[in-house]
């Protein structure tokens, strides 16, 4: 939550100012209750904020614009401790104006801190809890005299999540940075350097970049970048280059960028697939490095992910044990981390992220480490926090993400997790050769499949047009159609702020079907009648159930499937695919469904209300 930018360059000029600018717009996904800047040049420190979205922020620059600089630092900001107001927008200033901060994450003993700065007459300016950073950072600044250590010794006294961006106005060619849990990376231009909450706030100047560890602090100037930890000690970095470059994190045509990343997701899915098989078609996961001993003797799996990440996970259950015989089970990883889970050295967790950052997954991935479990993480992001802190990562390939509402990473995320179940098939034996390469073969037709789906965007886009006033959908599913069930509601609620809910459709008649009236409508995922015929027939009872109440049938069914005509109001039709793969097509008019319906209501798709799309707290 909340983005971050820092940059600084070798002349005072307009560039910082713009430089951060822009990275504020790519990094607004991130929180939008509020944003600002802070520049250093000839006149010290010089600053801007505003409550409200990133414009209101251009507005009080083009009505008072700032001075040249060659360092600044931008925020955006996601609110935890105090409301969206101006007064609560970073950057924070010290009494002295001396010294500004931003801020991401959250920091726990602020309350004690400022019990003890007030008592030595500090006056605060906002109900947040970074303050305290600025005031004690201008303290220890003028006790050490320099910004790089005042910034380490502010760090030891702080608890909790953070990173800390910080500029001295008697300093206009240094910005320091300071890291514990929450996300920060160098980009390293020419002459000039940056540093970002993720990649996307300088992967249009650069494509280079480090990763910094847990505990360390960061200064760059024009010239150099060195990292150290809270010590002082000099510490280990390591560079990657960002395989993806501005272009991808643009509109590219479409209304907004949740609709360019449904379209995306084609692409999103074949790269995911890309070089991870042999000519011979065997699965090839280098980056899984994790004994295959040690792989082979897993009795367990444990997936821990949120929210839609989390339903990615459900479908990798139903996919895993099918093929290799393993329980899986699935947790939210708030739930996990906190009710003591049976974990020992033949549990395997993977953890499912798309930005790499969430707070949850995080703690989750420490707590099964320190019982001595190995973690596998699929995730989006290269260098970011649960990569980096899980013993091997199986990066999905989707892209950047910009719309807060996830879309083509939970595709990319079902196929890695696919990909995941097949190999450890492969390594343990379960399934023939053969078996493996007839589902692979099967996954190469997917991105085509989804396009089909996506080509036929009309006839859904028309019903959420018609149905822009409705109060409230629900949407069933059985086996792998269930989690594309919670999937479309949670999309409903997130986008269109409908409400929606996802049942297990066997679970209706056990409670909730008291929820049917006339003319509710109920979206049914129905599995192919080709796959088990059982589940095909329960679910089509299933929709007889709730029809006969009074329900408006709204019917995801494989084309062909000429038995579901007469239980549907509508159907909308996907191409024949195989039941456990069924997921990656059956989920996609559901996702244009809300994104349609959100756009009928003239709602902004790609930045709901009161969400972020990187929850860096807990
Ligand atoms: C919903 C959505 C969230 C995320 C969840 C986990 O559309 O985007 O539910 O899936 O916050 O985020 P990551 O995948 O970044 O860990």
């Amino acid at each position: 939550m909340c983005g971050i930018i820092g940059y600084v360059g070798a002349e005072a000029s307009d560039r910082p100012l713009a430089v951060v600018m822009e990275a504020l717009s790519r990094l607004q996904y991130r929180g939008y209750d509020s944003a600002g800047v802070v520049v250093v040049g000839e006149a010290g420190l010089a600053h801007a904020k505003k409550a409200g979205k990133l414009d209101a922020l251009e507005g009080e620059l083009a009505a008072r614009p700032l001075q040249t600089a060659s360092c600044a630092v931008g925020h955006t900001r996601w609110a935890t401790h105090g409301g969206p107001t101006d007064r609560n927008a970073h950057p924070h200033l010290s009494q002295d104006e001396s010294v500004a901060v931003v801020h991401n994450g959250i920091l726990e003993n602020h309350a004690t801190l400022r019990q003890e700065l007030r008592a030595e007459g500090v006056e605060f300016a906002s109900e947040t809890d970074t303050e305290v950073a600025a005031h004690l950072l201008a303290r220890a600044y003028r006790d050490l005299g320099n910004l790089p250590d005042a910034m380490r010794a502010v760090a030891r006294r702080l608890e909790g999540a953070f990173t800390l961006l910080a500029v001295a106005a008697d300093n206009p060619k240094e910005v320091v940075g300071a890291r514990r849990t929450s996300p920060l990376v160098v980009g390293l231009g020419q002459g000039e350097n940056f540093l970002g909450s993720d990649v996307a706030a300088f992967i249009a100047h650069t494509n280079r970049a480090l990763e910094l560890g847990q505990d360390q602090v960061v200064t760059i100037t024009p010239t150099s970048v060195s990292v150290t930890d809270f010590a002082g000690n000099p510490a280990p970095t390591r560079e990657f280059t960002v395989d993806w470059d501005a272009s991808a994190a643009v509109k590219g045509g479409f209304a907004t960028f949740m609709d360019k990343e449904i379209h995306d997701q084609p692409d999103a899915v074949r790269d995911t697939l890309l070089g991870r098989t042999t000519p011979q078609g065997r699965l090839q996961l280098d980056e899984l490095r994790i004994e295959e001993s040690l792989l082979r003797s897993v009795d367990k799996i444990i997936v821990v992910a949120c929210g839609t990440a989390a339903y990615a996970g459900h479908v990798a259950k139903y996919a895993i044990e099918h093929w290799c015989r393993i329980p899986v089970e699935v947790e939210l990883a708030h739930e996990f981390r906190y009710r003591d889970p049976i974990v020992t050295v033949k549990t395997l967790v993977v953890a499912i992220s798309q930005s790499g950052e969430t707070m949850d997954t995080i703690q989750a991935i420490r707590h099964a480490r320190e019982q001595g479990a190995k973690v596998v993480a699929v995730v989006n992001t290269m260098g970011s926090t649960i990569a980096r802190e899980s013993d091997a990562a199986l990066y999905t390939h989707a892209g950047p993400e910009v719309a807060v509402a996830s879309t083509k990473a939970f595709l990319a995320q079902i196929t890695a997790t696919y990909l995941l179940g097949l190999y450890l098939a492969q390594l343990r034996g379960v399934m023939f050769a053969d078996e493996i390469r007839g589902v692979l073969e099967e996954l190469d037709l997917m991105p085509a499949k989804i396009q089909e789906v996506i080509n036929s965007e009309g006839e859904i886009r028309a019903l959420a047009e018609r149905m822009k006033d409705t109060r409230s959908v629900l949407f069933l599913g059985r086996h792998v159609g269930f989690p594309v069930a919670l999937e479309g509601a949670l999309k409903l609620k997130e986008l269109a702020y409908i409400h929606a809910e996802g049942f297990a459709a066997g679970e209706l008649k056990h409670g909730p079907i008291a929820l049917i009236e006339d003319g509710q409508p109920v979206f049914v995922v129905v599995p192919s009648p080709r796959g088990r015929d059982v589940l095909h027939d329960k679910v089509l009872s299933n929709i007889q159930e709730v029809r006969a109440r009074g329900a408006l049938t709204l019917v995801v069914a494989e084309r062909g499937d000429r038995a579901v005509l007469e239980h549907a109001e509508r159907v909308f039709w996907v191409p024949q695919t195989p039941t456990l793969l069924a997921p990656l097509v059956a989920v996609v008019p559901l996702q244009i469904f809300a994104c349609a319906l959100a756009g009928a209501k003239g709602l902004d798709v790609d930045q709901p209300r009161n969400l972020a799309k990187s929850v860096t707290v807990e």
